[in-house]
């Protein structure tokens, strides 16, 4: 840091505790960072070496003088019964070397002697101290400013690994009073599910799980504390009578025979190099617990020295964080760009000034789709924060308008595809590209047209497709129903037999029927079931594409957003053509026209359990269909009849029961006239 004369220090002391206080406000009382973890540690980091550098500058209501943030009215004041201390952070392992050389010139120990500590995970929760009293629970606050924490009781009984009772033992007797500390968590899984489920009630996301656990933590109505899936890991203990504990390591086993969830996994190391070995395998591996972790903590395993060591006003001598490099940071959006999927999906991508996250430099981070931007009000040229977890793509995870100047823009749509220049069209939350034969979906189309619902070309996997193109053997879709023998042995892996092979089933699969020629085209909002119902109510190629949108809307089943979609696709010249070079290419494409009305299916439900002989279940399904019927896969009441085949499952059990009509195949061939 550089030199600074005393008024430069007073004022920029003055600076960092008004914008530390802001901080603290919005992250401990409105539950809304507007900076990362890391930012917020380097400005309490430089306000305490100024105060270090000049110490009759510092107030006792400077936010150095205090951990945490005041309890919330709402709650009632608990008073620990020993203050809730917080820890100095070592960033490295040189760092963490630093902490051990202190300790021994605490103790004067020489240079050389191997301190006993216990290193274990620092989990990142909220903490909370919880009173056990004869070994019943009385009373949970959290941790607060460290001297008075906010009653949070109701809300901690809720919570499933907080034992009520403690278990005695022979070892560890129930202590007449202790004060068990530990973090609330939530796990990263229930996190993500709870924010799903948030986002579809269009509910305002938690930006972390921390954030999360803190937020279910400390809500007024512990009814929704309880519908919040939260854990309690303890770390340690405060006030203690009637037991005796002579390590850490003591404490540890203690809590764990008590019944509580104890950290894992823990490390009884001798020295701080293998602290640092832990350290740096937990950093590597932390990806893989099941909780948000954002270090270790370290602590000296005797209690006795402890009491030798002391602690300062705000953090013990005897225990230290070792911090992972941070995940999240902030910097800023300049650009969006558009990516083409490979099935036309396109995703927004926000270009950022390069910024070092997790030991990573990023400079492009996902925005997933458009109702996510327009969630998170991300503006081009805002201030974002951005995360990065495991191996994930980056993300945005919100912007801060506080840092906002009026020159912002809006994140709008694209109307045209990227790479192509088609005609974009509404997907659910997504945007999709058109034209079938844009090149950035080629080999996807190809992959899609001949998946075993569409078109059926078995042979034509992920490689081939992608050899195709890259090749130019193919260079529209259509393409491929040219494909000539000598193309394919000009290939690695073919033979004349197997090239044979494919260009045979290649032939077979142009004769197809129109919901299957539909669907293999790949309409955004056109799925199989959609295709199904376009080809009975139209029953030609050609009236699909001269419908408009008045037409489409017509047929139930069909909403705005497919009616809009389908149009779009079909005025798309580019789509036209390839249409049109796909069936001279000698197609055959069977009408699926509902004209049945005589049938015995007309309006019945059928389903199909065992194995039939004379076709596959989606031939029987489709034939049900055909003659007016749906063919379902599960059993009811509703239900008209069920075709029993060889090995019949639960679903002729359940017709039994229900007392439905049951077929045997040669029953049901009959019914439908192809005995
Ligand atoms: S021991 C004197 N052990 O980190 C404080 N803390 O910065 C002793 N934390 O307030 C804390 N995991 O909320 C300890 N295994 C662990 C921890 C842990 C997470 C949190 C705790 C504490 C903060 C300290």
């Amino acid at each position: 840091m550089k030199k600074l004369s005393e008024e430069e220090a007073r004022k920029r002391i003055e600076e960092l505790r008004e914008q530390i206080n802001y901080h603290n406000y919005r992250y401990y009382v409105l539950n809304d960072p507007v900076i990362s973890d890391e930012e917020y540690d380097e400005l309490m980091r430089e306000l305490k070496e100024l105060e270090t550098m000049f110490p009759h500058l510092i107030t006792p209501d400077s936010p150095t003088q205090r951990v945490g943030a005041p309890p919330r009215e709402e709650f009632g004041a608990v008073r620990h019964a020993m203050p809730m201390l917080s820890l100095e952070d070592a960033r490295n392992p040189d760092e963490l070397r630093e902490f051990d050389r202190k300790i021994k010139r605490a103790l004067s120990l020489p240079e050389n002697a191997i301190i006993e500590y216990v290193a274990e995970p620092k989990y990142d929760g909220t903490s909370m101290e919880v009173v056990y009293e004869m070994g019943r629970f009385t009373r949970a606050a959290t941790r607060g400013d460290g001297v008075v924490g906010e009653d949070v009781t109701p809300n901690a009984r809720t919570i499933k690994t907080l034992p009520l009772r403690l278990i005695a033992t022979d070892r560890w007797p129930i202590p007449s009073r202790i004060d068990v500390r530990g973090e609330v968590l939530m796990k990263k899984k229930d996190f993500e599910e709870l924010n799903k489920e948030r986002m579809e009630r269009g509910e305002s996301l938690f930006a972390n799980p921390r954030n999360a656990a803190a937020g279910s933590l400390r809500q007024l109505d512990p009814n929704i504390t309880a519908r919040r899936k939260l854990d309690f890991v303890t770390w340690g203990v405060g006030l203690v009578e009637g037991v005796d504990f002579k390590t850490h390591w003591d404490v540890i086993d203690a809590l764990k025979s008590y019944g509580f969830k104890t950290s894992f996994p823990v490390k009884l190391a001798k020295g701080i190099e293998e602290v640092i070995e832990y350290y740096l395998e937990l950093q590597d591996k932390r990806d893989d617990f099941e909780y948000e972790l954002d270090g270790i903590v370290v602590k000296v395993n005797s209690l006795e020295l402890w009491e030798r060591l002391g602690t300062t006003a705000r953090s013990p001598r005897y225990a230290f964080a070792g911090k992972f490099k941070p995940r999240q940071k902030t910097t800023r959006l300049i650009d969006v760009i558009y990516q083409v999927g490979r099935t036309g999906i396109i995703t927004p991508v926000a270009v950022l000034e390069p910024v070092e996250v997790g030991g990573v430099i990023v400079s492009r981070a996902t925005l997933h789709n458009f109702d996510e931007v327009k969630r998170k009000g991300v503006m081009v040229g805002d201030y974002v924060l951005v995360q990065r977890a495991g191996d994930v793509i980056p993300e945005i995870v919100k912007p801060i308008p506080e840092r906002r100047t009026g020159k912002e823009k809006p994140i709008e749509p694209p109307e045209r595809c990227p790479v192509c220049g088609a005609e974009t069209v509404r997907e659910g939350a997504y945007y999709k590209c058109v034209n079938i034969a844009c090149p950035a979906k080629l080999k996807g189309t190809l992959r899609h047209m001949s998946s075993r619902r569409a078109l059926d070309i078995e042979g034509l996997g992920e490689k081939l497709s992608q050899l195709l193109v890259d090749r130019g053997l193919v260079k529209d879709p259509a393409d491929l129903f040219y494909l000539r023998k000598e193309d394919l042995l000009s290939l690695p892996g073919f033979a004349d037999k197997s090239a044979q092979n494919l260009i045979d089933q290649i032939e077979r699969a142009k004769e197809t029927s129109l919901s299957r020629f539909l669907y293999a085209l790949g309409i955004p909002g056109v799925g199989e079931h959609t295709a199904k119902i376009l080809a009975r109510e139209l029953g030609s190629l050609e009236e699909l594409m001269n419908a408009d949108s008045i037409r489409l809307l017509q047929i139930e089943g069909i909403g705005p957003e497919t009616a809009q979609s389908i149009v779009k696709f079909f005025s798309e010249k580019r789509n036209r053509e390839v249409i049109e070079k796909m069936l001279k290419s000698g197609f055959k494409i069977r009408s699926e026209k509902k004209k049945v009305t005589e049938s015995p299916l007309v309006g019945k439900t059928v389903v199909f359990t065992g194995a039939l002989k004379t076709m596959t279940r989606d031939e029987a399904q489709a034939l049900v269909e055909e003659l007016g019927g749906k063919a379902s896969n599960s059993v009811s009441r509703k239900t008209d009849f069920v075709v029993v085949g060889e090995n019949p499952g639960s679903k002729y059990q359940k017709a039994l029961q229900l007392g439905v009509k049951i077929l045997t195949e040669e029953e049901f061939l009959k019914l439908v006239g192809k005995a």
